[in-house]
């Protein structure tokens, strides 16, 4: 049986959700935008960010996997990714001398967003962004930074709000820390 525990409520990501569009819209120049979402996990966070920020906007998605991706179900004991990452679906558009704004559900060890930056520079963007609305800066192995950072937590696995456990619990409306309750 899992057990939740309610981390950041959707009171709290709504609102934070805000400020973030704000400082975007600010940092932007008054050129469109492109908002590139990292399916599955940032597809909730993506839809409401983009109608927070105040400009000439429009978004993408793009699908990654590890490669000796792990059974759903080990997930969550080996979400340690230690393979390569691959690209399983890619942007429609190009993205050459556009503004990029990179959107990612969690910053963890930092692998995929650093597959992903250095996808995204060879399409050679005008600019490149990231934006994570949760960072656990604790578990990083690669140095990698968001620009725009939503909630920085402990090493603590997280659901709810697009982030899933074996696809589970993405329509949680706030964001969860699951544990496996005792025997
Ligand atoms: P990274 O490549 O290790 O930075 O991992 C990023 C990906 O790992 C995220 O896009 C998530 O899919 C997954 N992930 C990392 N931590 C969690 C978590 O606490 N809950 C759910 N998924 C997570
Ligand atoms: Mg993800």
């Amino acid at each position: 049986m899992d057990q939740l525990r309610v981390l950041i409520t959707r009171d709290q990501i709504a609102a934070r959700i805000a400020d973030m569009g704000r400082e975007i819209t600010r940092d932007s120049p008054g050129e469109p935008v492109v908002f590139v979402g990292v399916l599955k996990g940032a597809a909730i966070f993506l839809s409401d960010l983009i109608r927070a920020v105040d400009l000439d906007a429009t978004f993408e998605f793009i699908g990654v996997s590890s490669y000796g991706n792990r059974p759903a179900t080990d997930q969550k004991l080996a979400w340690d990714s230690t393979g390569e990452v691959r690209v399983t679906k890619d942007v429609d558009q190009s993205l050459r001398g556009k503004n990029v704004i990179l959107v990612e559900d969690i910053l963890d060890t930092g692998l995929t967003l650093t597959f992903l930056k250095r996808l995204l520079l060879g399409h050679q963007p005008k600019s490149l962004r990231v934006a994570t609305l949760l960072d656990k800066p604790s578990r990083r192995k690669l140095a990698i930074d968001a620009d725009y950072v939503g909630f920085t937590i402990p090493d603590e696995f997280v659901v709810g709000y697009g982030l899933d456990y074996a696809e589970r619990y993405r329509n949680l409306a706030d964001i969860c820390v699951l544990t496996e309750a005792e025997g």
